[in-house]
């Protein structure tokens, strides 16, 4: 059975690809981002502690994020796991090795969403437009996106490179539709 990592930048398109394919392929996700604003919505002194840094556009410990994914690999059955936004570093990719190992698993391929950094913006005010003005995420702003990109560009692109000699990645045109994204994902992974 397949599991794949999907990764890009903020805005790349990673939650709505692993969601279209939650539904057309049968896919666990395991968000590291939608567990860690769940946390935050719990209002506990530790999703306090997550909010400030999710709000700064930093990164939350390893230590908390790789703890989450071993729950969640866990306490699912799934023989089809898709990770986004894990791993960030080239720590939480090894964690996530150890973990595949430790499970007889196997990782099949890390889908690299490429998207021109200047189109972002674009992408998080889209977004937010289509939030409800209530549930806007408090990290979807211009200031904040600088940062998370920053972040994502110091602190991530290394990991682009550790999968890469380990022949699982694949660089996919991002800046297509999103429709067309999701057929050339499926192409791969089927
Ligand atoms: P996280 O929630 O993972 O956010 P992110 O990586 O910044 O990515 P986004 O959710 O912003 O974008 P996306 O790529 O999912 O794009 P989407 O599909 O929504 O992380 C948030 C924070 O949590 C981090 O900053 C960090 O603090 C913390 N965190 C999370 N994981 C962590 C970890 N492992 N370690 C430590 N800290 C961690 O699409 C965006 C928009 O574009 C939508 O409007 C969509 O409709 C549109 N769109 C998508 N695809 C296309 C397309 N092909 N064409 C046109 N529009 C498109």
């Amino acid at each position: 059975m397949t599991n794949i990592i999907i990764l890009g930048p903020p805005g790349s398109g990673k939650g709505t690809q692993s969601k279209i394919l939650v539904e057309k392929q049968n896919f666990f996700q395991i968000s590291t981002g939608d567990l860690l604003r769940k946390t935050v919505e719990s209002g506990t002194e530790e999703g306090n502690k997550i909010q400030k840094i999710m709000e700064s556009g930093e990164l939350v410990s390893d230590e908390m994020v790789i703890e989450m994914i071993l729950v969640e690999m866990s306490t699912n059955n799934s023989k089809k796991f898709i990770f986004d936004g894990f791993p960030r570093n080239i720590a939480q990719a090894k964690a996530l090795d150890s973990a595949f190992e430790d499970k007889s698993m196997i990782l099949d391929f890390v889908l690299l969403l490429d998207v021109k950094l200047d189109f972002l913006e674009n992408r998080i005010k889209s977004r937010i437009a289509e939030s409800d003005p209530s549930n806007i995420r408090k990290d979807d702003n211009v200031e904040t996106l600088s940062k998370r990109l920053n972040v994502y560009k110091k602190i991530t692109y290394p990991i682009i490179d550790f999968y890469e000699k380990k022949n699982k990645l694949v660089r996919i045109n991002g800046m297509d539709s999103i429709e067309d994204v999701t057929n050339k994902i499926i192409q791969i992974i089927n």
